[in-house]
């Protein structure tokens, strides 16, 4: 079974970008595809900031890349960017990590101004670990989203629609894409928990 390793780069505890990741974690289960999510919590800030490169949790996050076929980041735009918390895990991977894998990079910002921040930011980090596929992004701005009462975010049907079908070309390039394969019942389970539709 191949594997995708998710990374959720803002701290928000009702991060929006996070939702789109939660989203496309349900839709790549429905397909049989092992996750393994890793977000800013699982990394002592110290590690980080001081790049630790021998840090237990670095090391897990670098393990779980190389067992993987592909990598999805989500990260809110910071002052036109990533947030710089996520780009201080993807500095303390090794060289070339992304090599033969394939990569998606998932955005939400304030407004539409910095759009393309995943296409000049994100995507060229990247690029530089030699990610062999990068799959088009998504970007979604605050306007897309509406408060649930868990207070967590919905985002409208047009970002879905994107989601959906950034992660389907995510699976179609995937070295093994045949694994991946519609669980139907699971699929059904999966939409309503993530109160999308197909
Ligand atoms: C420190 C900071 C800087 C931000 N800079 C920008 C920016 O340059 N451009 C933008 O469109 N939004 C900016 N925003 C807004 C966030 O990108 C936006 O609200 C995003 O959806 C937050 O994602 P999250 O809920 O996953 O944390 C900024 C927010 C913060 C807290």
């Amino acid at each position: 079974m191949s594997q995708v390793v998710l990374l959720a780069g803002s701290p928000s505890a009702t991060s929006k970008s996070t939702q789109l990741l939660d989203v496309a974690a349900l839709l790549l289960s429905s397909y049989g595809l092992k996750v393994v999510r890793f977000g800013l919590d699982d990394f002592p800030a110290e590690d980080l900031l001081y790049a630790r490169w021998h840090s237990p949790a670095v090391k897990a996050f670098n393990q779980a890349i190389a067992d993987s076929a592909g990598l999805i980041v989500a990260t809110p735009v910071y002052k036109a960017a990533y947030s710089g918390a996520v780009k201080t895990v993807l500095d303390l991977l090794p060289e070339r990590a992304l090599e033969q894998k394939v990569a998606l990079a998932l955005a939400t910002g304030g407004s539409l101004g910095h759009l393309l921040a995943v296409d000049y930011a994100l995507q060229p980090v990247l690029s530089a670990l030699k990610a062999r596929h990068i799959i088009g992004g998504v970007y979604a701005s605050d306007s897309d989203f509406s408060k649930l009462d868990n207070g967590k975010h919905a985002f409208n049907s047009e970002i879905e629609q994107r989601l959906q079908a950034a992660v389907a070309r995510f699976i179609a390039h995937l070295p093994n894409p045949g694994h991946a394969q519609l669980q139907g019942q699971d699929l059904s389970r999966q939409v309503q928990a993530a109160q999308i539709s197909i």
